[in-house]
């Protein structure tokens, strides 16, 4: 290994991996680097970090140990062995070094050296080209901080993003896997700007607002936008989006984004609900559930930041996200229970429960995509039920699909990013709830029977005019109430990573 690795720059740290010791009373394992590292730095380096990282630090992926070594003081003649080596050693845990551990550890670290100004690692030396993705992407989505001001990346220019600055601190030492360096900071770009999006306070954001912030970054990337109004919404009958919207002061938008690579061979239409505030309306949320609901827009701002990252790295398919954007508010002009509305497909609705604003929006999006995109495949990604995160938690999204190689497209790519899905059943016998007497279809049942994850699921698949479907519901992922690995407190930008590589894997 030669040598980045030898300076005299003081605020460098060098980098190397460790393992748990194989028995209980093993030290250490060397992992890359580490004995390398010994051998110039003439110390016992696994040794040291067994004393100085404490009976915790066992190497687990995930687990740090800073070794900050001494210098003579100035006059003396006295050569320590690692004179002219960076002066901190950060012993890096990696566990097994599996993409998921790897992954940790690049999180680890960026946690451990926030500050530094250049930090280089051999911790990955002799990584997979998967594993060497993993573990940068790990160091960049931890690098994350929520703008302080509700400002997303567009409006960061000035002072210069903190993730970027951090990101340029980091230097690799081994082969160097370029493709693989530049997937990680592409997918780490597109969960940042959801994160930014979603973090934004709705008295900052609201469907104007995340209008433009789409239409700058669009504009930017040569991309073609489209933006509709509360007019233009009337005008062509969005009469969901348009009711669902009607008590904000802030009205409407219908954002599409367009990506169009030349002899692009598919046409995916992503649908993102962009929901800027939810307070449930007429059905109005408690106190403790609209707190965190400025992130109900987070579906949205995934079907953006994907569109946008299909651009950059240049995915082989035609991609148009589809951003309803509406704020869910109580006043004189409110859509109430017992409303019918008129959905832009011309199918009607019951309202049973303002509170389900999601699947509305939605219903109108995906009918204007149907009816005027001429999609091949449709993905929905949504904030869209409290039940979706009460059955898996916050850890898996629920994923619904028409056909099998869809739902192994999204495992697949779940399984590169980390973002993982669990397949949900789309339950024949519960469309007779959405039966209505006075309406094409009721929105939400009657009943409470359980399965609400599921009863929304096909009251989409309703306005989706028997196209192969994907449909995303992100409730439980898409926020974090504490960070843990790559993953940040607040809007976790969960489904943008993994949008973005389903649609780079496609055929
Ligand atoms: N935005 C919520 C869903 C949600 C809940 C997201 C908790 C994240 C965390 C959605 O609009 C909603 O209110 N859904 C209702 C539907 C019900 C009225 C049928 C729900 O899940 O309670
Ligand atoms: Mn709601
Ligand atoms: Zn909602």
């Amino acid at each position: 290994m030669d040598c980045p690795f030898l300076t005299d720059d003081a605020v460098a740290a060098l980098v190397v991996a460790v393992a748990p010791p194989l028995e209980e009373e093993d030290g250490l394992q060397p992992r890359a680097g580490t004995v390398d590292a010994t051998a110039r730095y003439g110390i016992d380096l696994a040794e040291l970090a067994d004393r100085s990282g404490g009976t915790s630090f066992r190497g687990v992926a995930g687990q740090v140990a800073t070794v900050d070594l001494p210098r003579t003081h100035t006059g003396s003649t006295y050569r320590l062995p690692w004179a002219g080596l960076p002066s901190t050693i950060v012993l890096l845990g990696i566990g097994s070094g599996t993409d998921v551990e790897l992954r940790r550890a690049g999180a680890a670290l960026a946690g451990a050296t926030r500050g530094l100004e250049r930090v280089v690692s051999a911790a990955t030396a002799d990584a997979t080209e998967a594993g060497v993705r993993a573990f940068v992407e790990g160091y960049l989505l931890a690098a994350y901080r929520i703008p302080r001001f509700g400002r997303p990346a567009a409006a960061r220019s000035g002072e210069g993003p903190v993730q970027d600055s951090q990101a340029e601190q980091l230097v690799l030492l081994g082969e160097s896997h370029e493709t693989q360096l530049e997937a990680a900071r592409v997918a780490a770009t597109a969960t940042w700007l959801v994160r930014d999006l979603a973090n934004t306070p709705s008295n900052v954001k609201d469907p104007e607002w995340v209008a433009e912030q789409a239409s700058a970054l669009a504009g930017a990337a040569g991309l073609t936008v489209e933006v509709l109004g509360p007019k233009e919404l009337a005008a062509q009958g969005f009469g969901a989006l348009l009711a669902v919207g009607a008590a904000s002061a802030s009205p409407p938008r219908l954002v599409t984004v367009t990506y169009e690579p030349e002899a692009a061979e598919r046409h995916v239409v992503l649908v993102g609900k962009g929901i800027t505030y939810d307070t449930g309306g007429l059905s109005i949320k408690p106190r403790e559930a609209m707190v965190p609901m400025k992130t109900d827009m987070a579906g949205a701002a995934v079907a953006l930041a994907a569109v946008l990252g299909a651009a950059e790295s240049g995915v082989r398919h035609k991609v148009t996200a589809v951003l309803p954007l509406a704020e869910n508010h109580v006043g004189a002009d409110s859509y109430r229970p017992g409303d019918v509305l008129r959905t832009y497909s011309g199918t009607t609705v019951e309202i049973a429960n303002t509170d389900a604003e999601g699947r509305l929006v939605l219903a109108d999006a995906l009918g204007y995509a149907v009816a005027t995109l001429a999609p091949d495949l449709l993905v929905d990604v949504a904030t869209l039920t409290g039940a979706a995160g009460v059955g898996l938690g916050r850890g898996h999204a629920a994923l619904f699909a028409t056909n099998p190689g869809l739902v192994s497209g999204f495992e697949a790519a779940a399984a590169v990013t980390g973002e993982r899905v669990w397949h949900m059943p789309l339950v024949e016998d519960y469309t007779s709830a959405l039966r209505s007497d006075v309406a094409d279809l009721r929105h939400v049942p009657l009943e409470a029977r359980g399965g609400g994850a599921i009863t929304a699921a096909l009251f989409l698949r309703e306005f989706t005019d028997g196209l192969p479907w994907v449909h995303l519901d992100i409730a439980g992922p898409a926020r974090a109430t504490a960070s843990r690995h790559e993953v940040t407190e607040g809007a976790t930008g969960y489904g943008a990573r993994l949008l973005l590589q389903f649609l780079r894997d496609l055929d």
